[in-house]
């Protein structure tokens, strides 16, 4: 019988034109407005997949991944994969893609359209302005903090933590402000420091320096509230924390009480811990800019991460290698051969 992708979800149509292609079977699974599919209906849909094609935030946990022994891919429509039992899927001999490459500008563009819109309070302005309440000269506040050198003069300091992909295209976008960057990455110490125009700090020196912090991790057991109380308050009181990586990387109630109490001047949030639930009384914070996880949200990028995904999920359902392949270890698994063998 033919290969079958299951889809479960409102794929974009350029990843569903190479679905097409591939005269694969494939099975959509949503709801008439995209509705995803509860936990139970996607189990159950698996059991007749061969290769499952999630979007990004969709979670894949292990309760999928066992429902078919034959289950040979998991194409995530996404570079981050914490929606996916990864560790399980490398046990079972399951292969599992991203789409990195493709989003990385577009999310770097996110995190400045962040670190810009805290920085100078740009939805409280708007808000202002539109409510029609500029009658006059406005004053403190919405009194900003400066990104580039400022009439003082004193270059601002950008700390990434995470200097993958995208923490260095945020890098490279921070030049035309002459900033001083910093980065934090344990594994990536020697490219950071091989680096031209960025130098390595441990976590704590980073977060005492930065004016701004920027956060481009992944989501794992080392990075899970990797700031939590203890780390904000090593912020300065000026500083702006923006998290467009996981929601899960900050502890969002301390990050709350330290906005509340203004102990750090602004954040601005594209992620969230327990996501599209926000933390009580974040939204009622007037020093934050909240965005609803739109990192990679435009139409360029959109298609190229569904084409990715496609041609992932179309390698995998012909037994084939497929080019984004993020547990390697996979290979070495006798469930693994045994499905490609087959
Ligand atoms: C990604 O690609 O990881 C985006 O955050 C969407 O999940």
């Amino acid at each position: 019988m033919a290969s079958r992708i299951l889809v479960p979800w409102a794929l974009v149509e350029s990843g569903r034109e190479i679905l097409r292609r591939s005269k694969l079977g494939v099975t959509y699974l949503h709801g008439s407005a995209g509705e995803l599919p509860t936990l139970e209906e996607l189990v159950k849909a698996v059991k007749e997949a061969d290769v499952v094609l999630p979007r990004g935030t969709q979670r894949v946990p292990r309760e999928v991944l066992v429902a078919n022994p034959a289950l040979r891919g998991v194409a995530n429509y996404g570079v981050g994969y914490d929606n996916i039992d990864v560790g399980s899927a490398t046990e079972l001999g399951i292969p599992v893609t991203n789409t990195p490459e493709v989003l990385t500008e577009t999310t770097a563009d996110l995190a400045w359209v962040l670190l810009m819109a805290a920085a100078r309070k740009v939805p409280q302005t708007h808000n202002f302005t539109v409510s029609g309440r500029f009658t006059g000269p406005v004053g403190p506040p919405f009194m900003g903090i400066d990104i580039g050198p400022g009439g003082s003069n004193r270059p601002k300091v950008l700390g990434i933590i995470g200097f993958g992909r995208i923490g260095r295209a945020v890098m490279r976008r921070s030049r035309g402000f002459r900033m001083k960057v910093i980065a934090y990455d344990p594994p990536l110490r020697e490219m950071i420091e091989k680096t031209q125009g960025v130098e390595y700090r441990e976590l704590h020196e980073l977060l005492k320096e930065s004016d701004f912090v920027t956060i481009h991790c992944p989501l794992t057991k080392e990075t899970h509230h990797l700031i939590g109380r203890s780390e904000l308050e090593l912020l300065k009181p000026t500083a702006i924390l923006i998290n467009t990586s996981r929601g899960p990387v900050v502890d969002e109630m301390v990050l709350v009480s330290a906005l509340k109490e203004k102990r750090i001047f602004g954040a601005g949030l594209d992620v969230y811990e327990k996501e599209p639930q926000l933390a009580p009384g974040l939204a009622e914070l007037e020093n934050v800019v909240l965005l609803p996880h739109i990192g990679s949200l435009t139409q360029d990028t959109r298609n190229q991460m569904a084409i990715v995904a496609a041609k992932n999920a179309v390698a995998m359902a012909k037994k084939k290698k497929p080019r984004n392949l993020v547990n390697l270890e996979v290979l070495d698994r006798p469930e693994y051969l045994q499905k490609m063998s087959g």
